[in-house]
């Protein structure tokens, strides 16, 4: 059973953990993922993008790692606000519900962004995609050479806009928690393992 609170946004501090997911997927995962076979100086480039305008990204991070991820890409369409969406899993970690946790995400914040069309791209052969698209009632559209999940008009309710605001009260503490171990942890630990300055003359 995942733990909800571990998947949450992800922010710019994040982005060294968010790049060493996605170098840490293996080669049929990152086909998967991005539709070819790509180099880690691909991904080194594409993670800085992902941070970027109105993209948001969301992480499962578990020991302060992130193991599992899903992007959302606003873009103006011919219907109004169109996002694509894409997730990645890593393989140890898949089948335990982290990526239907990130698609719930995913869809309050299309909701609340007032989302005429979400769309997902995927090979003809991925079925766990498909199946997990299915799960949230996407539409799939069927091409020769891809899959495309549709979720239409997606709009804010009085729930999806206060489960966003909690989610990112709680994200922010997450990551705010995640930097100062990072930045005070060592250093508190060596600190910690130094004698003590005696405060009186023996
Ligand atoms: C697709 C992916 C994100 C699913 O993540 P996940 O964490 O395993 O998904 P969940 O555990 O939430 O599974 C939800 C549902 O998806 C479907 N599913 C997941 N994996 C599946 C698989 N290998 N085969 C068939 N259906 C699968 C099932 O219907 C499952 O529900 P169930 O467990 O009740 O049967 C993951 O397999 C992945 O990262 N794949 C590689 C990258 C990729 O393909 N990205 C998509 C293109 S952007």
């Amino acid at each position: 059973m995942i733990q909800t609170f571990r998947v949450r946004k992800l922010f710019a501090t994040d982005l060294h953990e968010y790049r060493a997911h996605l170098l840490r997927l293996d080669s049929h995962t990152r086909y998967s993922r991005f539709g070819s076979f790509v180099r880690d100086a691909f991904i080194e480039s594409y993670v800085e993008s992902s941070f970027r305008d109105d993209a948001l990204v969301f992480g499962y991070v578990e020991d302060g790692l992130v193991r599992g991820a899903a992007e959302f890409r606003p873009y103006r369409g011919e219907h109004g606000q169109h996002a694509e969406v894409a997730f990645s899993v890593e393989d140890d970690w898949r089948r335990r519900g982290i990526g239907s946790s990130l698609f719930e995400k995913l869809i309050i914040t299309a909701r609340n962004r007032q989302t005429a069309r979400l769309v997902m791209h995927c090979l003809p052969e991925n079925r766990a995609m498909q199946n997990l698209a299915r799960h949230f009632q996407a539409r799939i559209r069927l091409a020769p050479d891809e899959r495309t999940g549709i979720i239409v008009n997606l709009n804010p309710t009085a729930m999806s806009l206060a489960q966003e605001a909690t989610d990112d009260w709680r994200a922010f503490a997450s990551a705010a928690m995640g930097i100062h171990r990072r930045v005070w942890g060592p250093r508190q630990l060596a600190l910690d393992a130094e004698p003590r300055p005696r405060l009186s003359p023996p």
